[in-house]
């Protein structure tokens, strides 16, 4: 059975040929590679939808993203309806499609009314209906080019869904300016926590040559409203340092070029220590003036070649990676002389907050990662450069299947911010098992942190930031690779489309944006709707349950970080632990008696954590530590809680298996096995988690389970 193939086979089919000058699409059926774009053109009755669009296309205005943008619809178009549209030179055709810049002035006789153009962001646009000389025409108007073309894949998508009414009229505009994917990529083309195959950018300590993947990819970005993308990894080894110099640079810029037609800007993430490994000087003290002057040189250098470079993403003094710490100086002082660099080229310096120590001794009960982004970074709020946005990680530390939303996020009032997600699988089964994220990622947008008073949803503040014309910014380590259906589980795609359209809109809901990329990805024939989207909503719920309980996390294998080892972190350098013991586990992280991180929140969320008998349950354990005979709110004791939801999570995942093989004739051979294998091993794996779990609490605990399960 063929289940993944590579790139480089798919290049030999002819299939990945495509001409980089058009835009060329093809359908490459049953292989995942079309992913949400196949514009398979099939409504649930199974015919196509012909007769309800409009067969030509006029533009108006003139931008390399409105070329993009009409050509995107023209493809889309064929492949929805059989028949290419016509490219017009006149509006007056009714039933023409009208892609339109309105850069403003707003004309008198505009379809578009000076009210309705006002509240359009540079990158929104307006969709509805509008009444020409001679008939009716379908209107997408927008302040730049990026804008249509974002309409154009909203109107795609309205058509696909069946959303797409007379009276339609859709204002959209995204909620933050930097949407952008972290791609975690070595030039050797390996992927850092990648699972899917190798780097669509680079092979053997080069650029791939091939380019026209990397369109496919930026189409899918745009197609979402991703608009900007760091394509290297955050730890930046000695070859990457080279990526800004001479014998890389026309290489990114080549990237670049691409990625600008949809719209998307290239980042660099940057080696701190440039200035000596790859400058001729012997420091890289922020202060020094040297430092300064080669870094102000190499971002000119930089700009000439790749004048829309988006700026650096930097990890510094944080797991063994240089950083300011060494010679005396901190954060600010780090960032805002890479700032100074930049700012004359409108470039951006994105820093991370991934800062602890990871090299804690496991007997100190002290020291506290959860606390360590807040603690390093709040006393710099407000001496950052207004070209520095901190790059925080959602939780506050790695990633994990539950964590509770970083304070950090909610404690700055006067920097600018990036919240940080990771698509990519590594603590949530690593795209062998299914876990649809989007439920994660509502609970952190949708998080109250109380910074400005009830209502400081995380949502609102990046909205608030971009109200008034602060930098902010939504990221995520990207999850694809060179994997023909791009993300090794193909259900994985749905992490990626929803990281992206959460990032334009955290306000619509999981299940709308699970539907939406089921019907583009495989039709919309009711069952399968239905039960690939159930599947996709309790999948996070299922990994949870059958991995690490209420909220303590880890208890995987060190470094792959993949399977069931409870203790995997205990005794080590890394900060990550479980504290369990004959009697019970948890981590104390209270004011009163802990490490104090409850307190790291603003009020009344600090005393909701502070309080065992108010703090969320599935956060139970990170925040407090709990008996194992203590009773939840279920009424069920700790241990019969961990049993319980451990035979649930093997038994629902075993579910999955049923629910998908049920629509075997309902989907591509090829798609259904290859889903089928991994979700197989999900349900095997899940087992095993189970069992692991399971035996571990009942060997410390001594205490049976009441339903006389198998405990080993
Ligand atoms: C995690 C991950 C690393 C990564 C790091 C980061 O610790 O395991 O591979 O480098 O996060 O976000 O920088």
């Amino acid at each position: 059975m063929q289940i993944a193939l590579k790139e480089r086979d798919f290049m030999k089919t002819n299939l990945g040929r495509s001409n980089m000058n058009t835009i060329n699409i093809r359908r490459h059926p049953d292989s995942g590679y079309d992913a949400w774009l196949a514009f398979a053109g099939i409504d649930k009755d199974g015919t196509i939808y012909s007769h309800t669009l409009p067969e030509s296309i006029y533009t108006f205005g003139r931008d390399p993203l409105l070329d993009t943008a009409r050509d995107e619809l023209k493809c889309a178009l064929k492949l929805l309806t059989g028949k290419m549209p016509k490219v017009v030179d006149s509006p007056a055709k009714s039933g023409s499609i009208l892609l339109e810049i309105l850069a403003g002035p707003v004309r008198t006789d505009s379809f578009v009314p000076e009210e309705e153009w006002n509240k359009l962001g540079s990158e929104g646009y307006i969709i509805k209906y509008c009444n020409t000389a001679s008939g009716k025409n379908l209107l997408i108007t927008a302040k730049t080019g990026a804008g249509v073309l974002y309409g154009v894949y909203a109107l795609l998508r309205l058509v696909q869904c069946g959303t797409l009414t007379q009276d339609i009229y859709l204002l959209e505009n995204p909620v933050t300016g930097l949407r952008m994917l972290n791609h975690w990529d070595n030039l050797d083309g390996k992927i850092e926590r990648g699972y899917a195959g190798s780097s669509i950018f680079f092979e053997d300590n080069k650029f791939i040559m091939d380019l026209s993947r990397i369109r496919d990819y930026a189409r899918l970005m745009a197609s979402i409203g991703l608009n900007a993308v760091v394509m290297n990894n955050v730890n930046v080894h000695k070859t990457e340092t080279n990526l800004i110099t001479s014998a890389f640079l026309p290489k990114v810029a080549k990237v670049a070029e691409i990625f600008r037609k949809y719209g998307i800007k290239t980042f660099l993430s940057i080696n701190y220590c440039s200035t000596m490994e790859i400058g001729k000087l012997d420091t890289a003290d922020p202060l020094d003036e040297g430092v300064k002057s080669w870094w102000a040189n190499k971002a000119k250098e930089i700009f000439e070649t790749i004048p829309d470079f988006g700026g650096f993403l930097v990890k510094a003094d944080s797991e063994f990676r240089p950083g300011p710490f060494t010679y005396g100086r901190n954060h600010a002082e780090g960032a805002n002389m890479l700032a100074a660099a930049l700012e004359p080229f409108g470039g951006l310096v994105i820093w991370r907050c991934f800062v602890y120590n990871c090299t804690q001794d496991w007997r100190d009960r002290v020291t506290d990662r959860a606390n360590a982004a807040y603690d390093n970074f709040m006393p710099l709020d407000g001496l950052f450069a207004d070209n520095v946005l901190l790059q925080i990680k959602s939780g506050p530390m790695d990633f994990q299947v539950r964590e509770p939303v970083s304070p950090l996020l909610g404690g700055l009032k006067k920097t600018n911010f990036v919240l940080e997600f990771q698509i990519t699988q590594e603590y949530t089964g690593q795209q062998r098992h299914l876990c649809y994220l989007a439920p994660l990622w509502k609970d952190v947008f949708d998080f109250d942190t109380y910074r400005d008073g009830a209502g400081s949803t995380i949502a609102s503040l990046l909205s608030g930031a971009a109200a008034s014309g602060r930098l902010s910014g939504i990221t995520a380590v990207a999850n694809i690779g060179n994997d023909m259906n791009w993300t090794g589980h193909d259900l994985a795609q749905a992490n990626f489309y929803c990281y992206g359209r959460l990032a334009w809109n955290p306000g619509l809901s999981s299940e709308e944006i699970a539907k939406e990329w089921v019907i583009q990805t495989f039709g919309c024939n009711p069952h399968l709707l239905d039960t690939i989207t159930g599947m996709l909503l309790e999948s996070h719920h299922i990994y949870e349950s059958y991995t690490s309980p209420l909220g303590i996390g880890w208890m995987v294998n060190p470094n792959q970080h993949y399977g069931p080892n409870v203790d995997g972190y205990e005794y080590s350098a890394w900060g990550t632990y479980h504290r369990a013991d004959h009697e019970g586990l948890g981590v104390d992280r209270t004011v009163a008696a802990g490490t104090g991180y409850a307190g790291r929140y603003n009020k009344p969320v600090s005393e909701l954590y502070e309080n065992p008998k108010t703090c969320p349950e599935e956060l139970l354990l990170f925040f407090h530590r709990v008996l194992y005979k203590q009773k939840l709110k279920s009424g069920k004791t700790l241990i019969q809680h961990i049993y319980d939801s451990h035979f649930e999570g093997t038994g629902k995942a075993e579910q999955l298996v049923i629910k998908w093989s049920g629509m075997k004739d309902l989907l591509p051979p090829q798609t259904f096995e290859r889903v089928l294998n991994r979700l197989a091993e999900q349900a095997k794996h899940s087992k095993e988690w189970c069992d692991v779990v399971n035996s571990y609490f009942y060997r410390k605990s001594g205490i049976p389970d009441n339903k006389g399960r198998q405990i080993y």
